[in-house]
């Protein structure tokens, strides 16, 4: 048997920890802070488990000292946080909210303090009620410039100080809840939109990231891409054709955008065919090509795997079937291109999402040897029902494998020869899952907060904070 010979993680590798406003910060009307289109989709009975919202949330805004103050004692390296867009532009553009600027000065201050690098994002999904309310948000180009001046908002703020910066947070994910399948806000079902809205979020994204290099030129950015590789149930050729299908339309269409400024072909031509190709404009591309990144942040969780679509020669009439009898999108893919089915040769989580380590691996290859990019993993981790034992202590073993299977996934990836920048674990708290309330729980350290009953936010650090803090201590010696 070859053992591999693993190469060590980097000396400067960024061991870290990840969370966005809204699923942390609570304060959602305070100190100037208006809406976004998730303080409006929350309120809408019915749209979240048990009618929770982010009000409150961990209360992050008022306890940040203490959480930096954990992450500190946990010898992290990095902190991955988002800002809310309507904390500095309470109605999305025009005057700015000192009090907004102010809190994240704050935050960035204590992370330095304790010489936690800050990795900004600057949008995790927080839109502005007041654009939405404008011009539809995502759906009018106008975003583009508002997305833009948003950012060099921030750059001019922070860029002193904050040298790593996510421009987008998954936009494929954003951008198909929100108008594929209707579960987050604004709750829209419309393909040819939904494209549309990935074609403006793409350029600000360029847009952004090209007004970086002016007000940061030492920093470092790139978007935080969902990154579900693509597998093929079997060997038979039009499962892999399916398998290679889904990887076109399910991530080349965002990171060769992302990369190189430039749709992927055999996407476009079906899109362009079906009738729902984005409009583009000629000054788009060059757009496009003016805003690439320094490195490719990837969010994993899990792989995806895909058969071929049965449908395909049923309702192949040249355009999707994505409502009705036939199924939908979510349950049948692109008629014609793929279908997904669960993977039988891997565990499933409680919440039956996969559990597959090498498919990190295989993810970082791809996106390595496809793009020729650093990649900073900028999510992973494992949601759970968490228990609280008599004596105080989580007991998470189920999370520490989870990451420590990963993190050796990153290290043959290292060793495979992909640059790595470093690791954000989701999440450092436990925060709100969206839809799900506090049922599922990602953080390192537990939060008692609860869709009801007794709540006092109090912090409990989980066996999995104490196994981190080694891993960290020996720079990924003990996994
Ligand atoms: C990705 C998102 O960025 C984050 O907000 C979410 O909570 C986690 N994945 C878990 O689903």
């Amino acid at each position: 048997m070859i053992h591999e010979n693993l190469k060590s993680f980097p000396n400067d590798f960024l061991w870290g920890a990840a969370s966005a406003a809204y699923q942390v910060e609570g304060a959602w009307n305070v100190d100037g802070k208006e809406k976004s289109i998730w303080d409006t989709f929350v309120r809408v009975p019915g749209k979240t488990f048990k009618g929770t919202n982010g009000d409150v949330a961990v209360d992050h805004y008022h306890r940040y000292k203490e959480d930096v103050q954990l992450m500190a004692e946990m010898g992290m390296k990095t902190y991955r946080f988002s800002v809310a867009w309507t904390r500095i532009f309470p109605h999305g553009k025009g005057e700015v909210n000192q009090e907004g600027i102010d809190f994240y000065n704050h935050l960035i201050d204590e992370l330095r303090k304790h010489y936690i690098e800050p990795i900004l994002t600057i949008y995790h999904w927080d839109l502005p009620q007041a654009l939405q309310d404008a011009y539809g948000g995502w759906e009018s180009k106008q975003i583009v410039e508002d997305f833009q001046n948003y950012s060099i908002s921030l750059f001019k703020a922070f860029g002193d100080r904050v040298k790593y910066w996510v421009s987008l947070n998954e936009q494929n994910i954003f951008t198909r809840l929100g108008y594929q399948t209707a579960m987050h806000p604004p709750g829209e079902k419309d393909d040819k939109l939904y494209y549309q809205v990935n074609h403006h979020a793409s350029l600000a994204n360029a847009a952004a990231i090209k007004a970086f290099r002016k007000y940061v030129p030492d920093g470092k950015i790139g978007p935080s891409f969902a990154y579900s590789p693509a597998y093929a149930k079997t060997s038979k050729p039009e499962d892999v054709l399916a398998a290679d299908n889904a990887e076109e339309f399910t991530s080349h269409w965002w990171m060769d955008v992302y990369a190189w400024g430039e749709y992927p072909q055999v996407a476009w031509n079906y899109l362009t065919r079906n009738g729902i190709a984005p409009r583009i404009e000629k000054e788009d591309l060059e757009l496009l090509k003016a805003g690439k990144p320094d490195f490719m942040g990837i969010n994993y969780y899990q792989t995806t795997t895909y058969e071929k679509n049965p449908l395909n020669g049923v309702t192949l009439d040249g355009h999707f079937n994505t409502t009705g009898e036939k199924g939908t999108m979510e349950d049948t893919g692109l008629p014609g291109v793929y279908k997904t089915v669960t993977n039988d040769n891997l565990e499933r989580t409680n919440w039956d999402w996969n559990i597959d380590p090498q498919g990190l691996r295989i993810g970082i290859r791809r996106v390595t040897n496809r793009y020729q990019l650093p990649i900073l993993i900028s999510e992973n981790g494992l949601g759970e029902y968490d228990k609280v034992e008599d004596d105080d202590s989580i007991q998470d073993d189920y999370r520490i494998e989870y990451i420590r299977t990963h993190l050796k996934a990153i290290q043959e990836a290292i060793t495979d020869g992909a640059e790595m920048i470093g690791y954000c674990v989701w999440s450092f708290t436990d925060l709100l899952s969206w839809l799900n309330g506090y049922q599922k729980r990602y953080g390192l350290v537990y939060v008692n907060q609860h869709e009801e009953g007794e709540h006092d936010l109090r912090r409990i650090r989980k066996k999995s904070f104490y196994w981190y803090k080694d891993v960290i201590a020996s720079n990924g010696e003990n996994l």
